[in-house]
């Protein structure tokens, strides 16, 4: 069974495959509008979300499919105390791929120990956010012609913030990539990840002044200041305008960089840079319901046994 619940599930060659067949749906999408006639997705969600789910949806129905779920824990009997385990076990039998956001790390992958089809992780706690990722790699891919030797300058909240977690360990396995990471030191990227770039003698540098970066990226990408993670209101109150990108800003930065983020944004990107052709983070998330189209349409043939 194949899942994906980290973005390691799947090889850079399997990415390559994806992002090509995602292309090819973008050129032509209605060639896939029967490919998966009679199947059905189940999205999970235990925690809010605006683009996951509903691009997910979206994905399926462009494939021809139907979509099952919930979008609260409250609406699920979550509430009334049944595990995530047992919640898989069952969607199990209704579905024949599922989705699952949730408020606490890991909780896809114990979902995954025990469901007997495809489960994708659509971002757990401050853990991973593999999908995002995916749309990320396929966004670079497709406005940048190529995902190596790249200096990505990241930015924000990078202790809880899983998009970044799973884009790191994503973009390490191409050559000549350098990352700096921008954040208030309390927020700093963990520990794990530094020191797996360390093992495999990959650069990065840490600072706090997003104005010293900046003119080194070939790729910013902002982050949101993580308000329902942090334990201590005051503390996110002290933080959360850490860092703001303005036209003043961008003005320091490569005319060929472009900007992405994951969304939803707060105030960390002022709306007067939406203008600026280097700004693509709403084409990201437009790219974000074809990568999983790709996904989706892939995991059920493979565990299907059909073709991919
Ligand atoms: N990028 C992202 O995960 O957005 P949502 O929380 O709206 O799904």
């Amino acid at each position: 069974m194949r899942h994906l619940t980290e973005i390691s599930d799947f090889s850079v060659e399997e990415i390559s495959e994806l992002i090509s067949v995602a292309e090819d749906m973008m050129k032509n999408p209605g060639l896939y509008i029967e490919a998966l006639r009679g199947n059905i997705l189940a999205t999970l969600f235990y925690e809010p979300s605006t683009r996951t789910r509903l691009s997910f949806e979206a994905a399926m129905l462009r494939l021809g499919g139907s979509v099952i779920g919930f979008s609260d824990k409250q609406s699920s009997s979550a509430a009334k105390g049944e595990s995530i385990q047992d919640t898989a076990r069952i969607v199990s039998d209704y579905a024949d791929i599922m989705a699952i956001r949730h408020y606490e790390a890991y909780a896809p992958m114990e979902a995954a120990r025990v469901a007997t089809i495809p489960v994708i992780n659509a971002g757990d706690g401050g853990n991973q956010h593999p999908t995002q990722t995916l749309t990320d790699l396929l966004t670079i891919s497709a406005e940048m012609k190529r995902l190596d030797h790249w200096t990505i300058v990241m930015v924000g909240d990078l202790k809880y913030g899983r998009t970044v977690h799973s884009l790191t360990k994503a973009l390490k396995e191409y050559e000549g990539n350098h990352f700096i990471f921008v954040s208030p030191k309390e927020l700093a990227m963990p520990q794990y990840l530094k020191e797996m770039l360390n093992e495999r003698g990959i650069s990065y540098e840490e600072t706090q002044r997003l104005d010293e970066a900046i003119g080194k990226a070939d790729i910013l990408y902002m982050t949101r200041i993580q308000r329902e993670r942090f334990e201590d209101p005051t503390e996110y109150e002290r933080l959360k305008d850490s860092y703001i990108l303005d036209t003043q800003k961008m003005r320091s930065a490569k005319e060929s960089m472009i900007v992405l983020h994951p969304l939803p944004r707060v105030n960390e990107i002022a709306e007067e840079v939406d203008e600026d052709p280097r700004a693509k983070y709403f084409e990201q998330a437009r790219y974000g319901m074809f990568i999983r189209m790709a996904l989706i349409l892939t995991l059920i043939r493979l565990n299907k046994g059909g073709e991919r």
